[in-house]
């Protein structure tokens, strides 16, 4: 298989972790990173991601990207990366599992994203991500009629940096507090970096502005949990997930970079589950 990768962060790093440990060999490797990362990137991947990869090549545009021929594409570098890309790759005929959820709660994006793979007949994947259950929702939606509650509780180690710092003493607190409640896209364009869930659960159900979303810091809480009901005329059902944080970032929970890697594995073998 010829993979690229947008962006050589927590993710990107930890998913050809996972790779190499499932004995996952690539054709070809493709990272577009942002210019001044290349000599430290080049190096890293030498350094530690050698046999992952017949050959491995870093880029910094999507259309040194394309020239490399990927068969799949996966973004994990945030919004800013995702217009400045996606678009382009999709365009040419590419696929692109796309982490970075939350770009969509931002409207022209979003319309700009679904007419890119219409006029490439590429796909825009939209991996699960930190949470479970995406097949039902979607499943349900096609009926209508989906209530959609979502409450994201962190430590308040992983609100830092976050509007959240200044409406609590995040340091100081000693019990759980919410302090967003509002629609997946108010949730989406105040905390951006936290937002993915919320958006892969209004995509997948019933959209940006009917999706109900509550943001806690729990000083208790271990790793991030994901809860969410959903009443639809069809079925009723609720999920609770408790996540570890990946070991790079607190924001993100592990299981993350697994559902990525499913999409990978799909992508490649004779089944797809
Ligand atoms: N879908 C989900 O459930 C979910 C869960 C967690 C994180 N995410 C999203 O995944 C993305 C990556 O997360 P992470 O933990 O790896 O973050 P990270 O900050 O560790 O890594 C992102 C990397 O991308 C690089 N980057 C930024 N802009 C770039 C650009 N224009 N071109 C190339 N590289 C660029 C950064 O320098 C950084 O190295 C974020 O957008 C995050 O919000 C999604």
């Amino acid at each position: 298989m010829r993979l690229a990768l947008i962006g050589f962060g927590n993710i990107a790093t930890t998913l050809l972790g996972l790779m190499a440990d499932t004995k996952l060999h690539l054709e070809h490797l493709t990272v577009l990173v942002l210019e001044e990362q290349v000599e430290e990137i080049r190096s890293r991947l030498d350094r530690s991601f050698a046999g992952l990869a017949d050959s491995l090549e870093v880029v910094t545009d999507a259309t040194a990207l394309l020239a490399t021929r990927p068969g799949l594409v996966v973004e994990c570098a945030g919004h800013g990366a995702v217009a400045a890309h996606v678009p382009s790759v999709l365009r040419a005929g590419t696929s692109v599992v796309l982490v970075s959820i939350g770009a969509l709660a931002d409207a022209a994006l979003e319309k700009d994203l679904r007419a890119a793979a219409r006029d490439g007949s590429a796909r825009l994947i939209l991996p699960s991500g930190a949470i479970g259950g995406i097949d039902l929702l979607a499943a349900l939606g096609v009926a209508g009629g989906l209530s959609v509650r979502y409450r994201g509780t962190k430590p308040p180690r992983a609100w830092l940096g976050t509007p959240a710092e200044t409406l609590l003493d995040l340091p100081g607190l000693q019990e759980p507090k919410t302090f967003f409640t509002g629609t997946a896209r108010e949730a989406a364009r105040d905390y951006p970096k936290n937002a993915n869930v919320a958006a892969t659960l209004a995509l997948a159900g019933a959209g940006f502005d009917a999706t109900a979303v509550e943001l806690v810091a729990d000083p208790a809480a271990s790793g991030n949990i994901h809860e969410y009901r959903v009443a639809s005329p069809l079925a009723r059902y609720s999920i609770r997930i408790e996540n570890q944080p990946s070991a790079g970032n607190a924001k993100t929970s592990v299981t993350t970079v697994y559902s990525v890697l499913r999409e990978i594995r799909n992508h490649i073998g004779p089944v797809a589950i």
